[in-house]
């Protein structure tokens, strides 16, 4: 893809974080490319940005083999801001000192502004105490000749530094974090006032810009789009619809573990509406058989992984064969599921859509949406005109019900947990609740407790309810019901679904849990 002329490099040294420093780049207007610090040169070469972000990072500038900034970055006198990881490199780098801290601060912290600088314009002014998101252990001693300090905390004495003359800042907190509230505003500040760059970036030309490189990428090859039910894959095969026609057919997967009305829903859409080829595959045979015994949650969705593939694959000839298979892949599966270049952030759950792929899939993989946040699709859903009410859909994961039967995956279970969960939605819907949420559904334990109804006893199952709300699926909070809901719906539930007889709410944020139990 070429890049706009006023673009930012953002160089990765492996924080976790590093794309939500992308996207709130994208959100002041501006278009950024995120690139592994060790192909910072070359890609400061290609891209000429008018700004470079420097990430954070788990490593230490202490360490033998620490990332450094590539010299070319720190001689072009283009506008720096280190972030992090990123403040201390520039320090430890331009002639400053960093060594290990005795106060680690991680999470919540507050900082005094000591002194104004451009990077603060408008957001910020001396004397002020603001709320910041920290995550550091090494601090720094010293800042390097030209730069004061702007900004302190208790643990950090140089918690932002600025040198205006230079336009070079540091931050030792994530400006990118939402628990940073004025984090946005500060990005926007260094990108737009700072570096002088124009805000002209917009989801059309994100969509503009990712159709001119699917049809590089697949040149005249067929691609099969394998759709989940969800609003991701929907979006993505809209988008590859766009860029190259009918090379693409779709293929909507039944693997028996959807939920009520999923299948109906999206077949509907796509063939009515949209008119794209669509293949509908009833495998759910083969997808309960291969689940049967299988308790381990990695080993469900490796299979479940590996079964798409499958099905793809036999798709795939039928049609005389597809080099590519795309997919509705986002950031938040591709940070969670993968470690950045080998480096160092744990895999948390292998999601289907990418650590749950088989080694041995002959088809190259299609995921426009890879750089891309829930919301985000959403926007590009409504820039491709698919109706609103589908886009506000909660998100639906690839493996289904399967992440949500703890224990061993049966035809029955599917069926029990389908209608506890359609009543559950059926009830947040009627509250008016269901856009509040980011996510909804039910959950079939394999416990069994005693319960009595009418004069006797049953020995059923639990069902636990899960809501969240959350801006990018990340983290998220628990949806606060009040109790008359929550009652409302465990009543029908017992007394709509045989083989439940007890049902309890899961009040746990993420982190620590996650959103699925699986
Ligand atoms: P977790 O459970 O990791 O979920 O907090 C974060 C978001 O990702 C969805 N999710 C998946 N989506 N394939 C998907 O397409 C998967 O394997 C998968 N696992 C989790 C989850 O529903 C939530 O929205």
């Amino acid at each position: 893809m070429t890049p706009p002329a006023d673009s930012v490099l953002i160089l990765d040294f492996g924080s976790q974080v590093t794309q939500l420093i992308a996207r709130r780049v994208r959100e002041a207007g501006v278009y950024s490319e995120i690139v592994p610090f060790a192909k910072g040169a070359e890609a400061f070469a290609r891209l000429a940005p008018r700004a470079v972000i420097l990430s954070g990072s788990p490593a230490s500038v202490t360490d033998v083999d620490a990332p450094r900034i590539p010299d070319e970055v720190l001689a072009a006198g283009v506008p720096l801001l280190g972030i992090c990881y990123g403040e201390q490199a520039l320090c430890h780098q331009t002639g400053g000192n960093v060594g290990p801290s005795g106060h680690r601060e991680f999470g919540r912290a507050f900082i005094d502004i000591v002194d104004d600088c451009a990077l603060f314009d408008g957001v910020w002014a001396r004397g002020e105490r603001h709320q910041v998101w920290m995550s550091h252990g090494d601090r720094i001693d010293a800042i390097p000749p030209g730069f004061r300090a702007v900004a302190v905390s208790e643990g950090a004495p140089f918690a932002a530094i600025a040198d205006d003359a230079a336009r070079r800042y540091g931050v030792q907190f994530h400006p990118e974090v939402v628990h940073t509230p004025d984090g946005a505003r500060l990005l926007a500040n260094f990108v737009l006032r700072v570096a002088g760059i124009a805000p002209t970036w917009s989801m059309a030309g994100f969509r503009a810009a990712k159709i001119a490189e699917i049809r590089a990428q697949v040149g005249d090859g067929k691609v099969i789009c394998g759709l989940s039910g969800g609003v991701d894959s929907a979006v993505a095969a809209v988008l590859i619809h766009e860029a190259i026609g009918d090379q693409l057919t779709c293929v909507f997967v039944d693997h028996g573990l959807l939920r009520a009305g999923e299948a109906e829903q999206v077949v509907g859409l796509f063939r009515e509406h949209y008119r794209i080829p669509l293949v509908h595959v009833d495998a759910s045979e083969t997808f309960l058989a291969g689940l049967a015994g299988v308790t381990d949650p990695e080993k469900k969705r490796k299979f479940i992984g590996g079964a798409f593939i499958d099905v793809f694959e036999a798709e795939a000839k039928k049609i005389g064969g597809a080099a590519f298979l795309a997919q509705g892949t986002l950031y938040p599966d591709v940070i969670e599921s993968v470690s950045f270049t080998g480096g160092p952030s744990v895999t948390i759950k292998s999601h289907h859509n990418v650590g749950g792929l088989p080694a041995r899939m002959n088809m190259a993989l299609v995921e426009p949406l890879r750089e891309l946040f829930k919301d985000e699709v959403r926007r590009l859903g409504v820039e491709l005109g698919l109706p609103p009410a589908f886009v506000g859909r909660h998100p639906s994961p690839g493996p289904g019900l399967a992440l949500r039967i703890p224990g061993e995956v049966t035809r029955e279970a599917c069926d029990t947990l389908r209608r506890a969960d359609s009543i559950y939605l059926e009830e947040i819907r009627a509250a008016g609740l269901y856009d509040a949420i980011w996510q909804a559904f039910a959950v079939l334990l394999p416990v069994r407790t005693v319960g009595v109804m009418g004069d006797g006893r049953t020995y059923d199952k639990v069902c636990a309810l899960r809501a969240v709300t959350s801006v990018d699926g990340m983290t998220a909070d628990i949806y606060p019901f009040d109790a008359a809901f929550l009652s409302r719906c465990a009543t029908r539930i017992v007394n709509e679904v045989p083989g439940i007889n007890r049902v309890v709410y899961d009040y746990t944020s993420k982190p620590p849990g996650t959103i699925e139990w699986e």
